[in-house]
């Protein structure tokens, strides 16, 4: 898969995929994620990609021409599946949209700053529109750090235990049971005696109990999706 990524400040995003299974999957040739500088595709003077909003009022508003440039120049050489903008006023991200995503072969993801980006650009390039979550971010870059790294790990290949991302909290609409380790016993607090009986059937209903009560406690909306 290629995950494409047009931002303004593409310093943020150097580092989440540098490290542990990001860098595993692009190591492998799984994943392959490119970030372009918006900045590189201005024809203003300075690399002004911004600029005051019709109507009046605070905020800049990212302009259209350095974006459909950028927009365009990548689409020469590559057909994405989707065009998506982050921004807080797209559709909530969830465990469901990576799943569906991480089926894709080619994405371009658009970070959004300031007060947004002129909205000829979300009529006309922009395929899908997604939040990560009910609050606002500076910009657009930790949102698309989220998806690509929720998403790659999806990909087959890109985990090494492909069963670990099955047996994760979301995939079933059920929150993942407690865990735990060595030692048997720290200061008198045990790991409860079913996990250390070996009988795996037991054990595996005890997860799923686990699960659903984990999930009635913390997440009871999770429970009302499950058909
Ligand atoms: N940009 C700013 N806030 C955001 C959010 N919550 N999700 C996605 N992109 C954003």
């Amino acid at each position: 898969m290629k995950i494409d990524i047009i931002s303004v400040v593409p310093g943020l995003l150097e580092s989440p995929f540098a490290h542990s299974i990001m860098k595993r999957a692009k190591d492998k040739g799984i994943l392959e994620v490119n970030v372009y500088n918006l900045r590189d595709y201005t024809t203003y003077p300075r690399a002004q990609v911004d600029d005051y909003q019709f109507g009046g009022g605070a905020g800049m508003v990212m302009m259209i021409e350095p974006l459909v440039n950028a927009i365009e120049s990548l689409q020469k050489n590559t057909s994405y599946d989707e065009v998506i903008f982050l921004t807080p006023d797209g559709e909530t991200f969830n465990q469901k949209t990576a799943n569906t995503l991480s089926l894709k072969n080619n994405l371009l993801l658009i970070c959004g700053h300031y007060k947004g980006i002129d909205q000829r650009v979300r009529d006309h390039f922009i395929t899908k529109e997604i939040s990560i979550g009910d609050y606002v971010l500076s910009g657009g870059e930790i949102a698309a750090a989220v998806i690509v790294d929720s998403v790659g790990r999806l990909i087959p290949g890109v985990l090494n235990n492909e069963t670990s991302a099955l047996t994760d909290s979301f995939q079933d609409n059920l929150l993942s049971p407690p865990v735990y380790t060595r030692p048997e016993e720290f200061r008198g607090w045990k790991v409860p005696e079913i996990l250390l009986s070996g009988n795996h059937v037991k054990i595996e209903q005890w997860r799923e109990e686990q699960s659903l009560l984990r999930t009635k406690e913390r997440r009871p909306d999770m429970l009302d999706e499950i058909d």
